[in-house]
């Protein structure tokens, strides 16, 4: 049990997840590392105590249920609390690959975690944001998935179609209209966030930002005041467009 803002941020062993448990933890939050995989994980916990962050290990794999639903009950019963949730877990697919020859089963393969399981972990995690006094959930998304970008023949994204990635965010973003709106009347809020294009593994050494300027807007959503936007999509602290 804890008398601090306790925060989830899921898949935060490494890249863009793990500088935003970094960067909450900086802010004074007990943070939970989420990582599937426990030796990943625990590096990563270590790594941030080194630094001087509250970090705890919570093994949770966001698309295998069963690991959803022991880590609500573990975060229940160790902490008696949750008020922050960074779903960023994700996956993309081989970029190479066009709408015309991706597999379904590569679609349903990027689904799994970036939709299924943000669904999941979201439901799982709700009783326990719904008791905080100030609940904040952020989804990490892409401005892969905003249609009015990828729709524009002179958009940045025109070339770039990966489509079970692009889908998914597309459809994190509906996620987040549709829990934002059941939510109004509650103290939650609940928004998308595109980091940008950061390096990281999924990003590549190409890649122009860094993890941690992609952890900004994220971390900004998961510490909104009372009369911050929810239901909003967001990158650089700016209204993106859906
Ligand atoms: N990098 C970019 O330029 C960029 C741009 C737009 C949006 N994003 C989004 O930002 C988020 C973080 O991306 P990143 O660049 O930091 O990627 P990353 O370095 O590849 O990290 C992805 C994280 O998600 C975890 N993960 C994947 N599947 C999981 C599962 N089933 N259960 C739990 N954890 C799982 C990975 O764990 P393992 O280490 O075990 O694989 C890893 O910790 C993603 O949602 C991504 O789509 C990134």
């Amino acid at each position: 049990m804890t008398d601090k803002t306790v925060s989830l941020i899921t898949g935060a062993n490494k890249g863009i997840g793990y500088e935003i448990a970094r960067r909450l933890g900086a802010l004074g939050h007990c943070v939970l590392v989420g990582a599937r995989d426990k030796k990943r994980g625990q590096t990563a916990v270590d790594q941030l105590k080194a630094g001087g962050v509250d970090a705890h290990l919570v093994i949770l794999d966001v698309a295998y249920p069963p690991s959803v639903e022991t880590t609500a009950m573990l975060i229940e019963q160790d902490y008696g609390r949750l008020d922050v949730l960074v779903n960023n877990a994700g996956l993309i697919h081989d970029r190479s690959l066009k709408p015309s020859n991706t597999p379904l089963d590569t679609i349903r393969e990027v689904f799994e975690p970036n939709f299924f399981g943000l669904i999941g972990v979201t439901q799982a995690m709700l009783p326990m944001l719904r008791k905080s006094p100030a609940g904040r959930i952020v989804n990490m998304s892409s401005g892969l998935g905003s249609l009015t970008l990828q729709s524009d023949p002179n958009g940045p994204f025109a070339d770039f179609k990966v489509l079970g990635y692009d889908c998914s965010k597309t459809a994190v973003n509906a996620v987040t209209v549709h829990f934002a709106y059941e939510l109004r009347d509650t103290p939650i809020k609940v928004n998308s966030a595109c980091p940008g294009w950061v390096k990281t593994d999924m990003g590549g050494p190409e890649a122009p930002g860094t993890a941690e300027q992609g952890a900004d807007t994220p971390v900004w959503l998961a510490t909104l005041p009372a009369d911050g936007p929810t239901g909003g999509f967001f990158q650089d602290r700016k209204p993106l467009p859906w």
